[in-house]
């Protein structure tokens, strides 16, 4: 038989009825959480209950940070141009990058090409300080001692059994970066979150989708409230007193310019 064009190992149908990794989605209604679903359709197998917890820690955690990320700003600021949930929620989700959200991927593949890294942690930090390059995962607009959200997330990974190898050389890059740079470049929620998920044998390239799946329940709250609250067009600034023009001063069109 030819080979079919579009291949999927995730769900199929038989029937009328749809199985998800091989187990009957009927059968996981109502019996499982979300983020036990969640788990199942990202690795293809059931987590444990220590796997659940974890999972539904870690989702928890992300879910908003308030009105003035990225993500947020370019959600309401769509929003309030006129258009739909939809629309405004993607705006959000298209602001997640290398420096919001999106540095989860980056620290899941530093932690985990990290570990296995024959040099120190001392040589790793010092290599990314003198190329000026940021290390994914540290640092903080606001928290400049630590993440209380890395905190509460590594506590409970102590708890739950996750407290590993990953976990020890994230916590170690940050000492390591207090002691190299002099000042605090705290293990931020990305970081920890990596450092969790590349314990519990998640690949790097899925970084991005845990911040996502996390946080766009908050987007979605955040659209909705502009929609619902605000009037259109709110999301703009006031030229006067916010912005500063840095341009030439007004000149006139050159005379070989002026058609009319
Ligand atoms: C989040 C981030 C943009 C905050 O930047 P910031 O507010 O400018 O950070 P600070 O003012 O505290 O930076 C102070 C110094 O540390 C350096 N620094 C900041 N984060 C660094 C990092 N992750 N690795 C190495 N150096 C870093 C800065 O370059 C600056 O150096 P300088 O004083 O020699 O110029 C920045 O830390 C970063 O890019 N981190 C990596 C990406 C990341 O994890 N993002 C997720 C955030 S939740």
């Amino acid at each position: 038989m030819a080979e079919k064009k579009w291949k999927t190992a995730i769900t199929r149908h038989i029937g009328h009825e749809t199985y998800i990794r091989g187990y009957r989605l009927l059968d996981l209604v109502g019996n499982l959480s979300f983020a036990q679903a969640i788990y199942l359709i990202l690795k293809g197998e059931l987590p444990n209950e220590k796997e659940s917890k974890m999972m539904e820690a870690i989702f928890v955690s992300v879910i908003d940070h308030g009105i003035a990320p990225p993500s947020v700003i370019a959600a309401r600021s769509v929003a309030s141009g006129g258009n739909s949930l939809n629309v405004g929620v993607a705006a959000g989700v298209m602001a997640f990058g290398s420096a919001h959200g999106g540095a989860l991927e980056d620290a899941m593949k530093f932690i985990q090409e990290g570990v296995k890294d024959s040099r120190s942690v001392g040589e790793i930090v010092s290599e990314y300080l003198s190329k000026k390059k940021p290390i994914p995962g540290y640092g903080h607009r606001y928290y400049k001692e630590f993440d209380p959200r890395t905190k509460r997330l590594m506590n409970i990974a102590r708890d739950l059994g996750f407290y590993g190898d990953h976990c020890r050389f994230a916590e170690e890059v940050e000492e390591e970066l207090y002691k190299q740079k002099g000042k605090r470049l705290v293990l931020n929620v990305d970081g920890a979150i990596a450092a969790v998920v590349s314990e519990m044998g998640f690949d790097w390239r899925l970084g991005k989708g845990f911040f996502i799946i996390g946080r766009v329940p908050g987007l979605v709250a955040h659209v909705f409230e502009e929609l619902t609250t605000e009037k259109p067009f709110s999301k703009r600034l006031n030229e006067e007193e916010e912005t500063e023009y840095t341009g030439v001063e007004p000149r006139e069109l050159p005379e070989e310019f002026r058609k009319i």
